[in-house]
């Protein structure tokens, strides 16, 4: 059993759907059922606290849904997904709530709630509380994607902080600096320069800059407000060294990065089929992966994440040669903990109890889930996931849970994927074939954010 405080050798006792005892020699009678987790790691099920699924984004739908957006989760041990109810048009931020549950319900293998978007801070604003009260404790805004009808700015993001501190509330952001992209993109946005540089564009028009600015800006306003910020999948070391610096004067903000920002960086933009990991913000360098590694020791990045937002060939095909019609987003549920268990662990970059805290525990805490989520303990979710410390798998696109028919990590062998996934209590993941019936999962009420 393996969690944020250590690693121990024993039985874990469940009864229903929650862990009722810890300890060696629990109850082997007949009346047990028993899943021999002997020679594996058994961790507290994973939260992927960022995950986008059947989302309208760059004039299509992303293409995984609950269905199969939660198998490919479990595959992965992930046994809670927290995505983003975005309100359209003349929604109210209940509205978008309703239709996010109507997605997830009857659907879903595993447990979620959403974070609720307030995309016209004017209207929005007086509907905060009532999302309380109904269950929601984080919000997110967005400092880009105007086309999208989704953008806030300083003024929304200032008064919303204010909210976040008067009802003990977390606003996350996505912190990239809107008009100086917007320049970057018209300046390059020429039928010479597409030619000529096709999907390198992408890397080309996002400078580490384009984050650093509007991570620094919001955590200005955190800090003048004392409303909780959490930025969402940073990417950049400047970023990190100034959620860092924040952090040491009291600043509450706390940061999440990907896996892909760990693994990846923009010299895929050279391959042949270097448009499919087109994602928002973009892939950066390997300095970078270095520097939120570091940091995910250090303590300033708290979460590793997915932000899946899946497309397949197809749907990424629409660009046509222009990088600015590309949907934005990878897959990334199935292969979050293989990643990171093989890329960090493995490669001793972080303990596998540090793994457990970033993937879990802390999510959980952060999110206002903990100790129902994120924990191994007696009155707990008897959410788990069971990894073999050494076998790998090679990631085959054709074989996987999700609806994109491409992986970032095609052909990559990882270990770390879930032998065997509990989720309260029920098999979802057996012998590493999802076995869950769509539909069970629920969704989870929240108490105020708590801290870490
Ligand atoms: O490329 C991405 N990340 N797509 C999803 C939208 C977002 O910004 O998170
Ligand atoms: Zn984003
Ligand atoms: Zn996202």
């Amino acid at each position: 059993m393996v969690t944020p405080q250590g690693t121990s050798v024993v039985d874990i006792g469940i009864v229903g759907e929650k862990i009722a005892a810890i300890g060696p020699g629990l109850d082997d009678s007949p009346r047990a059922k028993i899943v021999d987790a002997a020679g594996h790691h058994v961790i507290p099920g994973v939260l992927d606290v960022h995950v986008h699924l059947e989302l309208p984004f760059c004039g299509t739908v992303s293409s995984d849904d609950y269905r199969t957006g939660t198998r490919a989760g479990a595959r992965g041990g992930v046994t809670t997904l927290i995505d983003f109810a975005i309100p359209y048009a003349n929604e109210s931020l209940s509205d978008a709530a309703d239709n996010w549950m109507a997605r997830a319900e009857g659907k879903s293998l595993i447990d979620y709630t959403f974070h609720i978007c307030i995309t016209r801070y004017n209207e929005h604003r007086d509907q905060i509380k009532g999302m309380v009260d109904r269950g929601f404790t984080t919000f997110k805004e967005f400092m880009i994607y105007e086309s999208e009808g989704w953008q806030s700015d300083d003024r929304a993001l200032f008064g919303t902080l204010e909210k976040m501190k008067e009802y003990g509330t977390m606003l996350l952001v996505h912190a990239e600096s809107s008009r100086v992209l917007d320049e970057l993109i018209e300046r390059h946005h020429t039928p010479e320069l597409m030619k000529q540089h096709g999907a390198r564009l992408h890397r080309m028009t996002r400078p580490n800059f384009i984050e650093s600015e509007a991570i620094q800006r919001v955590v200005t306003w955190s800090e003048a407000t004392g409303g909780r910020l959490y930025i969402v999948h940073m990417s950049t070391a400047e970023g990190a060294d100034i959620v860092k610096a924040a952090q040491s004067r009291g600043v509450p903000v706390v940061a999440e990065t990907c896996a892909q920002y760990l693994v990846l960086d923009d010299s895929v933009f050279d391959r042949e089929d270097g448009h499919l990991f087109a994602c928002c913000p973009q892939l950066k360098k390997p300095a970078d992966s270095e520097r939120l590694w570091e940091g995910l020791k250090s303590g300033e990045v708290s979460v590793i994440s997915t932000d899946t937002c899946t497309f397949t060939r197809e749907q990424k095909a629409m660009w046509e040669g222009d990088w600015t019609k590309i949907p934005m987003g990878m897959p990334g549920l199935e292969t979050l903990m293989p990643v990171t268990y093989t890329h960090g662990v493995l490669k001793n970059r972080l303990t596998l109890e540090e793994m457990v805290a970033k993937l879990s525990t802390n999510p959980a805490k952060i999110m206002g889930l903990y100790p129902r989520k994120g924990a191994i303990e007696v009155g707990a979710d008897a959410d788990l996931a069971i990894i073999h410390p050494a076998s790998t798998m090679k990631v085959d696109c054709e074989t996987m849970e999700t609806n994109a028919d491409w992986s970032p990590f095609n052909g990559w062998d990882l270990a770390g994927f879930s032998r065997t996934t509990l989720s309260r209590g029920d098999v979802i993941v057996d012998n590493y074939d999802v076995v869950g019936k769509e539909g069970r999962g629920k969704w989870l009420p929240r108490s105020p954010a708590g801290a870490q």
